[in-house]
């Protein structure tokens, strides 16, 4: 079997031996123990090395003692179809009750297997799926909030999708995607308004002024979310609900854009709902940590706790496969 990945983890998992390319040439190969144990190339070392470094900034105490999102025995059930001569079944639970709470300048990591409900997770806390349970934005209840007043709410909450590829409009120049909700939030700005703003926001996420006329398939997938990072900040939201944004990127990638969400977010006191599979970028961005399995909560605790102390068996597995080296 061939396996070809930029998951050095996996590769080490699974293969015997390994060959380590770069611009089409062969940098060095052997048995996976040799190569990963005792790399010889310094492009090999730098690899090895671009697994996510360092924890969550620090919190202030005022910041840690407000809230920004809680919710409340918040619960998503899907139901089923009937099929001819059947009974009803049963809603499919794609989430069951759980409380949570994040405060400003936090981040809240949430991992599990795909599956697990997380995105579910994700779309509920947004409204943006159908749910039970409490909602609080901002004090402000969301669950049972008019349309009207939500529409407007929706800026301070923004969302940035896993899929690098999928989620910009391939139509679109990089400057009318990201000023898209920004003209629908404040119809009053004039053109030049927004074209400055625009380059502003593009400085912020450390792309190039230029790339505002270009379109979504000129850039690479780090490249790409920054833009939909772009398109999420230029509406100074308070809360950024990131779900698994480095899943699709290779390490040394990740590493850049989760220093960036470090530096974005100690900036402007941003709260992360940070979604990923992969332990070792939630390590390098969380302040606590939930963990679900088929739509529960299983476990939740800070980041230190759940991932030095995991209390449960599916936590442990999860942590050994992930391999995280000790830092
Ligand atoms: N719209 C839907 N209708 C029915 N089932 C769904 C729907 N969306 C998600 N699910 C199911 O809910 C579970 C959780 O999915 P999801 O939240 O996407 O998991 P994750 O993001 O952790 O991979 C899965 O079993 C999925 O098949
Ligand atoms: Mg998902």
């Amino acid at each position: 079997m061939v396996l070809i990945s930029h998951d050095l983890n996996l590769v080490r998992r699974h293969a015997d031996r390994v060959v380590v390319m770069r611009h089409g040439e062969c940098i060095e190969q052997g048995p996976v123990a040799q190569v990963f144990d005792h790399p010889s190339a310094d492009y090999t070392r730098e690899l090895l090395a671009a697994e996510p470094e360092g924890s969550a900034i620090a919190l202030n105490e005022a910041d840690a003692a407000t809230p920004v999102l809680e919710a409340r025995r918040l619960e998503v059930r899907f139901s089923r179809t009937r099929k001819l001569f059947q009974k009803r079944p049963a809603d499919f639970i794609a989430l069951q009750p759980l409380d949570l709470t994040l405060a400003r300048g936090e981040t809240l990591g949430v991992v599990g297997e795909s599956g697990s409900g997380k995105t579910t997770l994700a779309l509920a806390l947004l409204k943006l799926q159908t749910s039970r349970g409490e909602i609080h934005l901002e004090g402000e209840r969301l669950d049972t909030m008019d349309r009207h007043t939500l529409r407007a709410r929706r800026r301070q909450m923004q969302i940035v999708f896993q899929d690098p590829y999928g989620s910009l409009s391939p139509r679109m120049p990089v400057s009318d995607i990201i000023s898209e909700g920004l003209r629908f939030h404040h119809p009053a700005l004039s053109e030049s308004e927004v074209n400055q703003r625009v380059a502003q926001v593009l400085e912020e996420v450390e792309l190039p002024a230029a790339c505002a006329d270009r379109y979504p398939h000129e850039f690479s997938g780090g490249q790409r979310q920054r833009i939909a990072l772009a398109r999420a900040l230029i509406l100074e939201p308070r809360l950024l609900v990131l779900d698994e944004p480095t899943s699709a990127l290779d390490r040394s990638v990740q590493k850049q854009l989760i220093a960036l969400l470090r530096d974005l977010q100690a900036r402007r006191s941003l709260s992360y709902l940070f979604i990923s599979h992969d332990l070792a970028v939630v390590r390098a961005l969380s302040h606590r940590v939930m963990v679900l399995r088929d739509g529960k909560l299983i476990e939740t605790g800070t980041t230190t706790q759940v991932l030095g102390n995991p209390q449960q068996d599916y936590t442990r597995a999860l942590i050994k496969a992930a391999g995280l080296s000790r830092q």
